[in-house]
């Protein structure tokens, strides 16, 4: 039997036994082998970013929506937004994947697995991940997710799995969002909010990972966006299933705000912490206003919640490790800082981790 050493993920010291069928190996009583398997937790080794060139402010979109800057920036905090005109989501995305890869010092070659995080871009297959990966000469395997705004967090669980399986070591996040591409731009309760951006990390085995819980409610309307179908011979009617995001912005901001804090409050009790032990609350950035009553409730200081939404809008997944690329290379962030990630989305899905830097 192979017995691997126990590791800690927090101050607790954590045994996780399997049972797999005996297949030679010593059995117990039931005839199966029991393994004592060791957890391996990530460490982000690496951050990058990129923007599109062309900045929108709300002035700029005051042009041709009944809105002002006024109005956008007091329920919103978003003055301007970064948009895709002639660049594309594939350039911004192996932009900040050859980011993250220069700033954690790995080589394309190093990379195990790449797992990127997208809605919408240029093809419905191959996936952007397997485009991402040939630009940037890496030979792994690819996976795409749509976990919508979560997606950050639910990559890094995913990243953590392949891990703990043994499948990959050294793993390459990528959240490239176009949503300027499926939005309604008639519609001035939904298009003011958003902004494109790609950001990644890179992911090494570490001891950094506390914990991570992903979860999602039914509650697939609040944002919804259909897409188009081709026509078949056997089903000639409904084919066009195509709308533009739709959004009940009422409903999104109670469920974020009600949702996320109860995700901190509950994963910093399983942890055993108190708010004070986070240096910093890394919050999906969907509005300034969710962000602040979230920060309300747990009773925080400002200084805590880092924001980008400012400049660049909710940039869907690529919203947090954007932010934390702008801390990592901001100087921002020290061997230790604590931090929390509380993301929320389309499904609806959430994701909540505590990492250390
Ligand atoms: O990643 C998650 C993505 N989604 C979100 O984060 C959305 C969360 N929700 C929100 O951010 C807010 O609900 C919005 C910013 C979308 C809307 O703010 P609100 O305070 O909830 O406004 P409302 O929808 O209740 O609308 C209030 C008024 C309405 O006018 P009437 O009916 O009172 O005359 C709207 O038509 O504001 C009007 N309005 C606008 N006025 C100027 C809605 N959008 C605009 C606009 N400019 N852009």
């Amino acid at each position: 039997m192979q017995v691997f050493a126990t590791k800690s993920r927090h101050s607790q010291p954590i045994t996780h036994f399997y049972h797999i069928p005996k297949q030679g190996l010593t059995p117990c009583g039931c005839g199966f082998v029991l393994l004592h398997i060791k957890y391996t937790t990530m460490k982000i080794i690496g951050t990058g970013s990129s923007h599109p060139e062309r900045k929108v402010t709300n002035h700029d979109l005051a042009q041709f929506l009944d809105t002002s800057d006024e109005w956008i920036a007091t329920r919103t905090g978003i003055r301007e937004r970064r948009i895709l005109t002639k660049d594309n989501i594939t350039d911004l995305a192996v932009e900040a994947a050859i980011d993250a890869l220069n700033n954690s010092q790995k080589e394309p070659g190093q990379i195990d697995y790449i797992i990127c995080s997208n809605i919408i871009n240029d093809y419905l297959t191959p996936g952007l991940s397997a485009i991402i990966q040939s630009k940037i000469g890496t030979h792994c395997p690819c996976l795409d997710i749509n976990t919508a705004c979560t997606g950050f967090v639910y990559a890094l669980q995913l990243a953590e799995s392949l891990q703990v399986a043994g499948m990959a070591k050294n793993i390459l996040i990528i959240c490239a969002e176009e949503v300027s591409k499926m939005v309604d731009w008639t519609d001035r309760a939904s298009c003011i909010l958003f902004g494109d951006a790609a950001a990644a990390a890179v992911v090494a085995p570490g001891d950094n990972l506390i914990k991570i819980k992903t979860d999602c409610i039914d509650c697939g309307d609040v944002i919804i966006s259909g897409s188009r179908h081709e026509k078949t011979p056997f089903d000639t009617e409904g084919n066009d299933k195509y709308f533009p995001l739709a959004m009940n912005g009422r409903e999104v901001y109670k469920h974020a705000v009600t949702i996320a804090t109860y995700k901190i409050e509950s994963i910093l009790k399983e942890c055993g912490m108190a708010h004070s032990d986070i240096t910093y609350y890394l919050l999906h950035q969907a509005n300034l206003r969710i962000s602040e009553a979230i920060r309300t409730h747990i009773g925080e200081d400002e200084s805590k919640f880092p924001s980008n939404i400012e400049s660049f809008g909710n940039m869907s997944s690529a919203g947090i490790p954007c932010l934390l690329d702008d801390l990592n290379k901001g100087g921002k962030l020290k061997e230790g800082d604590r931090l929390l990630l509380c993301a929320f989305g389309a499904g609806f899905t959430t994701g909540t981790c505590i990492i250390d830097w």
